[in-house]
C-alpha cells in the first residue's frame, strides 16, 4: 500500500504520517527531510546558493539515508541540524531547481519501490506516487500552523519569534506554490483535511477511516 501526504509547512504532516505508519506497519519517508539534508550540505560544504552547477553536482554525488528516524547525509547524522531556521531558508532555494528534483523524485521513488509506504511532502500526490493508493492533503490557517511550529522549534531547544517563524513560513509557502517545477497543489483525488480544530488523534483518524473504507485493516 502506497499513501501520499501533501500540504503546506506546519499542517502535522509528519506527526501524523509517523503514527500512520506504526499503525498500519507502513515505511515512513519524510520526504522534505531529504531536501533539508540537501541544504544543509549546502550550507556545511560552503556551496554558494547561486551556483546551481555545483548544486547539482553535490546533490548528484550525495548519499542520503533515512534510518530509525534519524536522517544521514554522506553517513553524517544531520537530524537535529537540519530543522534549523537558515535550513529551512535554503531548502527553499534548492528545491525549485529542476535537476534537483528530478534525481529527488528518483531517490523517492527507488526507496518507495516494493515497499508499503507513507510518505509525506509537496509532490508526492501530483510527481512521485501519483498511483498512491490514499492521497490526503494537510492544511490549516497559518496562525495555527507557526503556533505548532513555534513549539516544535521551542521542543528541540530552537529559539525564534513567533513572528520570524511565520514570515519564514509565508515565504517558503510563497515559493512551494508557486515555483515553476511540481509546485505544492492539491491534486482532484486528494482527500483533502483541515486540521485548524482537529487534535493530532483526529486527524489520525480521519485518515484512518479513508484508508479503512478500501482496505480490511
Ligand atoms: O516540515 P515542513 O512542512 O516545514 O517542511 P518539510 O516537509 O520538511 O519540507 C521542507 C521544504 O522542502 C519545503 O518547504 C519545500 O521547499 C521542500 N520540499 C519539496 O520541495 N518537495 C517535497 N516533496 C518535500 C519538501
Amino acid at each position: 500500500m502506497k499513501i501520499a501526504i501533501d500540504g503546506p509547512a506546519g499542517a502535522g504532516k509528519s506527526t501524523v504520517a509517523k503514527i500512520i505508519a506504526d499503525r498500519l506497519d507502513l515505511t515512513y519517508i519524510d520526504t522534505g527531510a531529504m531536501y533539508r539534508a540537501i541544504a544543509y550540505g549546502l550550507i556545511h560544504y560552503d556551496i554558494s546558493e547561486t551556483d546551481s552547477n555545483a548544486i547539482v553536482d553535490f546533490v548528484r554525488e550525495a548519499e542520503i539515508s533515512l534510518r530509525n528516524n534519524r536522517v544521514y547525509l554522506n553517513d553524517l547524522d544531520v537530524t537535529s541540524q537540519i530543522r534549523e531556521p537558515e535550513v529551512s531558508q535554503m531548502t527553499s532555494v534548492v528545491s525549485v531547481i529542476k535537476e534537483v528534483r528530478n534525481m529527488m523524485v528518483d531517490k523517492q521513488r527507488q526507496i518507495a519501490k516494493g515497499s508499503s509506504v507513507v510518505m509525506d511532502g509537496r509532490d508526492i500526490g501530483s510527481v512521485v506516487l501519483p498511483d498512491a493508493d490514499y492521497k490526503f492533503y494537510l492544511d490549516a490557517n497559518l496562525e495555527e500552523r507557526a503556533r505548532r511550529r513555534e513549539n516544535e522549534l521551542e521542543e528541540k531547544g530552537i529559539s525564534q519569534t513567533f513572528e520570524s517563524v511565520k514570515e519564514d513560513m509565508v515565504q517558503r509557502d510563497f515559493s512551494d506554490m508557486n515555483r515553476q517545477e511540481s509546485p505544492l497543489v492539491c491534486t482532484e483525488d486528494a482527500i483533502k483535511i483541515c486540521t485548524d480544530h482537529l487534535t493530532i488523534d483526529e486527524v489520525v483518524q480521519k485518515m484512518i477511516e479513508a484508508v479503512g473504507d478500501g482496505h480490511d485493516l
